[in-house]
């Protein structure tokens, strides 16, 4: 019997350029639709039936939605991305003016994908600006005692002294800082953060706890729990997914250190724990025989990440084997020619116990997906994070 590896392998081997090029000119005809609607405000982090909410800027997933503008600025050259792109960057800025809805870690979804992305793309001063401000923000968070950055609530609030998985991808924007600034105080801090979360949220066996607490007067780690997940023991699809992705990014910005020797382990947990149809359920604790619902988007989430850590030969077939978690979610999970829909991946999940997002699209899968479909298309793309 062939491993899942083999068969996504072999899935990979349908995805020619012609493919990923119908795949994404799919994609920008619905954010180009989408933004009809949105004009400057934002889509809600997921969809209800398949149609998201219009929002103010005032998630943690806001960035998403302005990285596919980005995205699509790169892919067509159309003006009217870049323009979108930019009055969505002048929102983030008044968002930092305003300290509004910034008391958490996600500054990096939210700037990575605005700002950066858009100093690397057009080199705007005002990009520049607002990477220094957001960055000075999550690094506002760092407990210096503990070694790691606060994820959610107002600092120091006790009952929220831990760390979350999905951190990694907080951590370039901080590295970024560094570069534009030669203030070395952003990559150490987000060096350390690294190992505390190396050390902790990862398990002996490879699989990760969504959080990890520590003690608020020692500030040394007492335990891991779950907040997204189905249990404190279990295995969060998108919470191993963002271990698969942020590792090779951070990574990326460590050149002398060494790869985490257990990177291999947390792939091949993601992989080997797979059903049938090699998309995951919400969580690893679900199987065809205990069925719940998919989560498309955490498989869009490991192929990107396969892509990074392939770029250092990090994971054996790592590209073959996204090209073919790319193939299925193309074939399976699109929303291509549904007039109904707004999303680009259908079948993700936000929050199952909050009965948020359950089967519904949601704009990091969207993202994800349209960044695995560039990378696959242009190798020599610059990442954003
Ligand atoms: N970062 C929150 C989530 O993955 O739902």
């Amino acid at each position: 019997m062939q491993s899942n590896e083999e068969r996504l392998i072999e899935l990979g081997k349908n995805v020619t350029t012609d493919w990923l090029k119908e795949c994404l000119s799919w994609c920008i005809h619905q954010i180009e639709k989408n933004g009809q609607r949105y004009k400057e405000k934002f889509p809600s982090a997921c969809a209800t039936n398949g149609i998201y909410r219009i929002k103010d800027n005032d998630d943690w997933t806001n960035g998403f939605w302005t990285g596919m503008l980005w995205l699509s600025y790169q892919m067509t050259g159309k003006e009217l991305f870049k323009a979108t792109a930019m009055k969505n960057v002048a929102s983030f800025q008044k968002r930092l003016d305003d300290h509004f809805v910034l008391d958490h870690h996600d500054i990096g979804f939210l700037y990575s994908l605005s700002a950066v992305a858009g100093f690397q793309i057009t080199g705007e001063k005002a990009c520049e600006i607002e990477i220094k401000q957001a960055a000075d923000v999550l690094k506002s968070r760092y407990h210096e005692k503990g070694k790691f950055i606060q994820a959610w609530g107002k600092y120091g609030d006790p009952k929220e002294n831990r760390l979350i998985i999905d951190s990694l991808l907080n951590l370039p924007l901080l590295f970024r800082a560094s570069q534009l600034t030669k203030d070395q105080s952003y990559h150490e801090l987000a060096k350390a953060h690294y190992q505390t979360l190396l050390n902790t949220v990862i398990r002996e066996d490879g699989t990760t706890f969504h959080t990890y607490f520590f003690d608020p007067k020692t500030q040394e780690p007492t335990h891991g729990a779950t907040h997204q997940g189905h249990s404190d023991g279990s295995i969060w699809a998108r919470g191993q997914s963002w271990a698969i992705l942020g590792i090779p990014l951070v990574q990326s910005y460590l050149e002398s250190s060494a790869f985490p020797r257990n990177y291999q382990q947390i792939v091949k947990v993601f992989l080997s724990g797979l059903p049938e149809d090699l998309v995951p359920y919400w969580d690893f604790d679900f199987t065809d025989k205990n069925p719940s619902a998919k989560d498309s988007s955490s498989l869009a989430i490991a192929a990107c990440g396969l892509l990074e850590a392939s770029k250092t030969n990090h994971f054996e077939n790592g590209k073959e084997i996204a090209k073919g978690m790319v193939y299925q979610l193309g074939q399976h999970y699109f929303s291509k020619g549904m007039s109904d829909n707004e999303g680009l991946l259908i079948h993700g999940v936000y929050a199952f116990s909050e009965g948020k997002g359950v089967d519904e699209p949601n704009l990091w899968g969207d993202y994800f997906f349209m960044e695995a479909l560039v990378r696959l298309l242009d190798p020599d793309w610059k990442k954003y994070w």
